[in-house]
């Protein structure tokens, strides 16, 4: 039995960075002096994996946040089957606040998520939103696609 809680302990341990890489030590993501990647990042980023928004491999952002959910840790996520990003929005097609762009205006995963364990919302979205109401959420950049008079959130 000792030998058996000695073996959850030593899991636990082991498996601990694993489960809380969005937590508030910050040494899931940054390694301050052993770094793979630029921003200090404690992973490599996964640069494997074709955009099919741009037919052409996936960099920065969307690279680091891949390099954990591609199934590494974390929920996966497929990348051919998520809503768009590593582009610059087409202004015809969607309003995005240019804060939520990066620097050189792309649209990225952070345009959505502000995965800093600083943010307590839901799923770690920009607008404080439920699953029953992420409608609103989606009213941040596509405005003219929702419910007549229906609130556009506003980021403050
Ligand atoms: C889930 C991964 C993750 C965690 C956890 C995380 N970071 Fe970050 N951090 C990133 C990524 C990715 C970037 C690069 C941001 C970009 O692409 O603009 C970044 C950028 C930064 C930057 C530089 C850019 C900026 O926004 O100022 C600072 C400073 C920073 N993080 C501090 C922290 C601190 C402090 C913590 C812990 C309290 C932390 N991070 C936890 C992923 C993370
Ligand atoms: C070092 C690995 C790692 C990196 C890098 C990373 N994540 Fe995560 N992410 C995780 C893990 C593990 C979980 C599940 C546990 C948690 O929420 O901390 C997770 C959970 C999430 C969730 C779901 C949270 C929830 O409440 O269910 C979102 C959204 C997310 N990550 C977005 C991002 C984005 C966007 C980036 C890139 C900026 C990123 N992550 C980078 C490991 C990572
Ligand atoms: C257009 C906005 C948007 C963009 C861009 C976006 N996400 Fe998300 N993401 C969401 C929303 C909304 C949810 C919650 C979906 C739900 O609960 O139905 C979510 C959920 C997630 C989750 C949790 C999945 C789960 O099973 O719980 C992860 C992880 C995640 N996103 C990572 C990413 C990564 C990595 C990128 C960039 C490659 C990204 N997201 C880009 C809006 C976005
Ligand atoms: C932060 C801004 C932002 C939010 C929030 C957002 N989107 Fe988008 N959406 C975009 C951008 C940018 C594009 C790409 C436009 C382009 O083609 O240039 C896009 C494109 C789309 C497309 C077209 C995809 C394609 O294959 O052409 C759909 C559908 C969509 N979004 C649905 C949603 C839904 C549903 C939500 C809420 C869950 C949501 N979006 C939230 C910015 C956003």
């Amino acid at each position: 039995m000792q030998k058996f809680f000695f073996l959850v302990m030593v899991l636990t341990l082991i498996l601990k960075p694993v489960f809380a890489q969005h937590d508030e030590n910050c040494s899931g993501c940054h390694n301050l002096h052993d770094a793979k990647a630029p921003f200090s990042m404690a992973i490599k980023p996964d640069t494997t994996i074709i955009n099919p928004y741009t037919k052409e491999k996936i960099s920065g952002q969307s690279a680091i946040c891949m390099g954990c959910h591609n199934g590494s840790a974390g929920p996966e996520i497929d990348m051919k089957k998520t809503h768009p990003v590593g582009m610059k929005p087409n202004p015809d097609k969607v309003k995005v606040d240019t804060t939520l762009l990066t620097k050189t205006g792309i649209f990225e995963c952070s345009s959505c998520h502000d995965f800093h364990p600083s943010n307590t919302k839901y799923k770690y979205l920009r607008v404080d939103v439920k699953p029953e109401n992420l409608g609103l959420f989606c009213a941040l950049c596509h405005a003219s696609k929702r419910q007549k008079n229906a609130p556009i959130p506003s980021l403050e």
